[in-house]
């Protein structure tokens, strides 16, 4: 089967019961025995679920790896993950990775002493000299937020190979439309599938994919142990988000070039981030690894906060909102929201200033998006407010 064909067929076509054509929520936390030690499959709903399942089958064919774990959040499904590592162990982590990522490491590292080390990706120098013996993961993020660096996933899962590491990517930017790391050599990857591939805003969920059978037994373990499994109704509504993923994925491709060009020739806007532009330093590593640019767009403004400030306060069809992924369009102060938690030096080091306002591009007429972003962006004379930022993390 083809991407589409799978989105819409893999591993809902399973109702014994009634022959149904879309899964059924299976909102139950037991299940009778048939005889003593004799199911159907599933126990107890912590430890698997058939609606759950049906969503698990269906990220894990998109991605093309063997098992999945749907799991209630894109932090859980990241927490899962380091739960693969023991105390002492180390971990290379890209400078720019989501806030959330760099938090829950910090206080891995604190509770558990699961050492980390940021490095640009970039460098592959870097990642390199910054292999150590207790070295066992690449935790890798492309694009990254919000500044939608690429980093080279064959290149990196090449070092992590040679080094006896796990190399793990978060593919919540792209989703298995635009990029699919297992084809480049990653062995886990991680998804908040709050983002594109639920699409509607709707759902916090997560999953975990992983393409080697002794990695699947672990998961699987972990996903009982921990009991952070997602919900059967959230699971229904991811799956019924993934259907149309493939058409939304190319939507929001389409206006995020448009946007992006907009605000590449407007004055009042210093820098565009776009990887789908070829004045992206990596363009052509993006054209060569992704199966599509994705539809983020970050920018920053050409001036300080006080106009960060009045775009955010301006913008009527963009949303002032955390997340992405959506069919509406959000726009984002990446210093006081996303990126709040983390660390200031590292954010400063990864060139996350205040200037930067993140685009999650959505799938509305492009015409009304631009015509939104340019009355927002009319800033020249209209700015005479305190240079504090008015939005807070949330
Ligand atoms: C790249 C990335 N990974 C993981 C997460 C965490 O996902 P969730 O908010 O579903 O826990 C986010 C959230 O924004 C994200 O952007």
């Amino acid at each position: 089967m083809r991407l589409q064909t799978k989105a819409i067929h893999a591993g809902v076509d399973k109702d014994s019961a009634f022959n149904s054509v879309i899964t059924p929520i299976y909102q139950t936390s037991t299940f009778r025995f048939e005889d003593i030690g004799k199911t159907k499959g599933y126990d107890y709903s912590r430890t698997a679920n058939p609606t759950r399942k049906a969503l698990e089958e269906n990220i894990a064919a998109l991605e093309g790896g063997c098992a999945a774990a749907a799991v209630a959040t894109g932090m859980a499904a990241i927490t899962t993950v380091l739960h693969f590592f023991h105390s002492g162990d180390h971990i290379i982590c890209t400078h720019d990775c989501y806030g959330g990522t760099e938090r829950i490491l910090r206080t891995y590292r604190q509770l558990f002493g699961l050492e980390v080390t940021y490095v640009n990706m970039g460098d592959l120098d870097s990642v390199k000299a910054a292999l150590r013996p207790a070295t066992k993961g690449l935790w890798i993020e492309t694009p990254s937020n919000p500044l939608l660096n690429i980093i080279d996933i064959r290149a990196l899962s090449e070092i992590a190979h040679q080094n006896r590491c796990l190399s793990i990517v978060d593919n919540t930017f792209l989703s298995p439309a635009h990029q699919r790391p297992f084809e480049l050599g990653a062995d886990i990857i991680v998804h908040s599938t709050t983002k594109y591939l639920n699409g509607h805003s709707d759902v916090v969920g997560g999953a975990v994919v992983v393409n080697r059978s002794d990695l699947a037994e672990r998961l699987h373990f972990l996903q009982n142990a921990l009991g952070q499994g997602a919900s059967p109704f959230d699971c229904w509504l991811v799956l019924r988000g993934i259907k149309t993923l493939l058409p939304r994925m190319k939507a929001h491709e389409e206006n995020s070039r448009t946007v992006a060009r907009f605000l590449d020739q407007h004055p009042n806007v210093r820098r565009v981030y776009y990887p789908g532009l070829e004045s992206h330093p990596q363009h052509e590593l993006a054209k060569r690894q992704q199966h599509g640019f994705g539809g983020m767009v970050s920018f920053e403004v050409d001036g300080g906060i006080e106009e960060v400030n009045h775009v955010l306060r301006s913008v009527k069809i963009f949303s002032v909102a955390e997340s992405l992924g959506g069919v509406e369009s959000l726009i984002s102060h990446s210093v006081s929201m996303t990126h709040a938690s983390m660390d200031p030096g590292l954010r400063a080091k990864a060139g996350i200033n205040e200037r930067v306002l993140r685009l999650s591009v959505g799938i509305e007429d492009v015409n009304d998006l631009i015509e939104d972003l340019d009355q927002a962006l009319n800033f020249k004379n209209a700015v005479s407010r305190p240079a504090t930022s008015v939005f807070s993390e949330a």
